[in-house]
């Protein structure tokens, strides 16, 4: 493992805490359980994603590559497994980089985890040479950014000309309030997860306390532009809409009010048809389904 960072200078944050407990106490776990609890995903899962990116991404992946906000490195792993030379998986917990993100590239890539490098450190630190890098995925960790402007212009100066950034995120529509992000923030830990991040049952953590945020699409495209990065592609994934749903909404003369409804049209025409409109209003849906809620977003640096 390479560290970029010494481990006390953001160990006392607790987010950090409550992850690295979590990382220490998954050795008792095999790798698939580990991912599972981390992200709530599988290796299939997480190939699709891949595959899936791979279809609009402008070149195919080649060179190093980095991975922000690694978690256990099954992404990175999978990147890995293509024609890559190696790439960089770069996490803020140290007992994920030591020892969690090594164990899944032994698991997945057998004689080829060198490929996989863990680093400890921030994506806002990078300390890898200007424009030395061919692409970076980040896969739910940016919005973990308290700055989204310095993480992705951190990012923007690491990589070269022609060089991709593949965000899969969460985006809001603008339309969200504050009132509605404050609720988000303010939900707690459930029992379940405190028990699985090795924590008493009864502490009270909110999301916000963990490090989220909740942005808007404005916030986050302005950061990425204000970096300089062209837009490729920012859509969002929805749940599949069925002719019912579109025939009731249209009787209820679009009266249902959450983002999902006001775009529903919008979604139907690319999921059945894949005709795609720019959405002024939410987001503008992706064809494919079945990662409800995350935002897909392919930057190139020009
Ligand atoms: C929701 S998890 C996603 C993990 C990973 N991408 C995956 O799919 O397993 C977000 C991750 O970002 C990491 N993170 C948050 N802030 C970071 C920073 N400044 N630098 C590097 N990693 C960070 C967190 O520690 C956490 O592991």
């Amino acid at each position: 493992m390479i560290s970029w960072i010494n481990k006390k200078e953001f160990n006392q944050r607790s987010e950090v805490m409550y992850r690295n407990n979590f990382a220490k106490k998954s050795l008792e776990l095999n790798v698939e359980e580990v991912i599972n609890k981390y992200t709530y995903l599988d290796y299939n899962k997480a190939y699709k994603i891949v595959e899936l990116i791979k279809k609009y991404i402008p070149k195919s992946l080649s060179g190093v590559g980095l991975e922000l906000g690694a978690g256990t490195g099954i992404f990175s792993s999978i990147l890995a497994s293509n024609n890559i030379n190696h790439i960089y998986a770069i996490e803020l917990v140290p007992a994920l980089a030591e020892l969690v993100i090594p164990r899944v590239a032994k698991k997945y890539l057998q004689n080829k985890k060198g490929k996989v490098i863990p680093v400890h450190g921030s994506f806002d630190n990078i300390k890898l040479p200007d424009e030395s890098i061919d692409f970076i995925f980040e896969y739910d960790s940016f919005h973990h950014s308290n700055d989204l402007k310095n993480t992705f212009f951190e990012s923007y100066k690491k990589l070269k000309s022609g060089g991709t950034l593949i965000m899969f995120d969460k985006c809001h529509s603008d339309s969200l309030s504050d009132e509605e992000i404050d609720d988000m923030l303010n939900i707690t830990f459930s029992k379940e997860l405190l028990k699985d991040q090795g924590l008493h049952e009864d502490l009270i953590i909110t999301r916000r306390q963990n490090g989220e945020h909740e942005y808007r699409k404005q916030e986050w495209l302005s950061a990425i532009k204000d970096c300089g990065f062209k837009v490729l592609l920012f859509r969002k994934f929805y749940n599949k809409v069925h002719l019912k749903q579109l025939y009731w909404y249209i009787l209820s003369k679009f009266k249902l009010k959450n983002e999902y409804h006001q775009n529903l049209i919008l979604i139907f025409l690319a999921q059945r048809f894949g005709i795609i409109f720019e959405n002024s209003i939410g987001i503008t849906p992706m064809k494919e389904t079945g990662f409800k809620g995350k935002t897909l977003g392919i930057l190139q640096k020009l």
